[in-house]
């Protein structure tokens, strides 16, 4: 089995992918901006051969690339699993007769408002919501759906761009600030805890599914630099508080046809216990959180997803152990990491139970917070007890301080 992979360095869970393919018996092919050399180690070790491109986004002149690179070869899948080349992947797909998602079947993941329509024609709850594409669109879409609400890029990620707007004054504000994103989508804001529903998917069918709980939501973690966001893995996805987002993430697959691979949908569950549909991408969340679910159930969903990819069935048997929290840390203050402070009584307490010390090291330039998720690096633990776990997740929250100077 050859599979073309696209960008097997990046995102940094990319080379994981790749080695759960070469894993289960296929021979990797990757196609990506960096040159050879700069590829992670695993992503070189696990691939057959690599092509670099001079521009992943000029989607036009990498399938020409690839055309030629590929030539008489067969290629039996095309993978892509970073949400701003999905497109890409369904024209290389295309160009090379290779079956999976094609454009039409991409486009309800990339384009926020077609995504939208199509499950409320499956009579899935979304936020009332507009395509705005000028100032006055805008205006039109804020009159008919009423504050407070939400403006963000119709094909945006990593919440850039993405505003909450409560009133007519801040709305003058976030106009000018919108200038430079082509389309937008208009939402009515839903208030409300925020939750993810990941599935691995073989033939339409859930074969696994996780959720993830945001703390806080990622709107207010992307907005207040002094917080240390949390994601929760949680052990116990069945539970009753939780039954109408695992309904509708069962409905959001069936609607828009997914077939193979991972998916990440993010949620709402508000007080009164309506659940209404954030997003979806068709491939896995960032920010390590597939390694999350492999902490939470003694799996690798890494070799899992490729099994299904290749084989089209998964091997594991889940059984949910843990519930997992990753806390990412933002620095106090500018440049480079100059002390590490809390991190010594944490870990001796802590022990066993944290799984992960991923933070920026001492003389590290520290992160852009507002570009990264993973910030300034994240501690990851787990315990069988989500009470036990969220309070250790809170005490790396209030206890760890990585400090920076210029
Ligand atoms: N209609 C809404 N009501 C309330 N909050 C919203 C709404 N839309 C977006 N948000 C907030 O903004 C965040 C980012 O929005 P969304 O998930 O749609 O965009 P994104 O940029 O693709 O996100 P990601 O960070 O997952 O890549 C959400 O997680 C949520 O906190
Ligand atoms: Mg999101």
């Amino acid at each position: 089995m050859d599979v073309l992979f696209v960008s097997p360095g990046y995102p940094s869970e990319m080379p994981e992918f790749v080695r759960g393919l070469s894993q289960v018996g296929a021979r990797v092919w990757g196609i990506g901006d960096q040159t050879a050399g700069a590829l992670p180690t695993m992503a070189r070790r696990h691939l057959t051969g690599y092509l670099q491109v001079p521009n992943l986004f000029d989607e036009l002149d990498v399938v020409e690339r690839v055309r030629r690179w590929v030539g008489r070869r067969q290629v039996d899948r095309v993978e892509v699993l970073g949400e701003f080349w999905m497109v890409l992947g369904a024209r290389l797909r295309q160009a090379l007769g290779v079956p999976g998602m094609t454009v039409e079947q991409t486009l309800p993941f990339r384009d926020k408002e077609v995504m939208k329509q199509r499950l409320d024609a499956a009579g899935i709850r979304t936020p009332r919501h507009s395509r705005a594409t000028s100032e006055a669109e805008i205006r039109a879409a804020v009159e008919r759906i009423g504050y407070p609400l939400i403006i963000k890029p119709i094909d945006g990620a990593g919440s850039a761009n993405t505003h909450r707007v409560e009133n007519a004054a801040r709305l003058e504000k976030v106009l000018p600030q919108l200038r430079s994103v082509r389309e937008v989508s208009v939402e009515e804001f839903v208030d409300a805890q925020e939750f993810t529903f990941d599935t691995l998917t073989s033939h339409g069918e859930i074969q696994y599914y996780n959720i993830a709980w945001y703390r806080p939501r990622p709107l207010v973690a992307r907005t207040n630099e002094w917080i240390s966001p949390q994601v929760i893995a949680l052990r116990h996805p069945q539970q009753a508080a939780l039954a109408k987002g695992v309904e509708m993430g069962y409905a959001v697959i069936k609607a828009l046809g997914f077939q193979d691979g991972f998916t990440h949908m993010e949620w709402y569950l508000k007080d009164d216990g309506e659940v209404v549909f954030g997003e979806i991408g068709g491939r896995p969340p960032g920010a390590r959180q597939v390694d999350q679910m492999n902490y939470a159930c003694d799996f690798d969903s890494f070799v899992e997803w490729a099994r299904i990819v290749c084989h089209g069935e998964m091997a594991a048997r889940i059984e949910r152990r843990y519930n997992v929290a990753t806390i990412f840390k933002r620095a106090q203050g500018e440049g480079r990491i100059v002390h590490i402070q809390g991190l010594e009584q944490l870990r001796r307490e802590f022990g066993q139970y944290l799984v992960w010390d991923n933070l920026l090291p001492v003389g590290a330039q520290r992160r852009n917070w507002l570009q990264t998720l993973i910030s300034d690096g994240f501690l990851m633990l787990r315990h069988p007890d989500l009470n036990t776990c969220l309070a250790m997740a809170d005490r790396v929250g209030t206890e760890l301080t990585l400090l920076a100077r210029p």
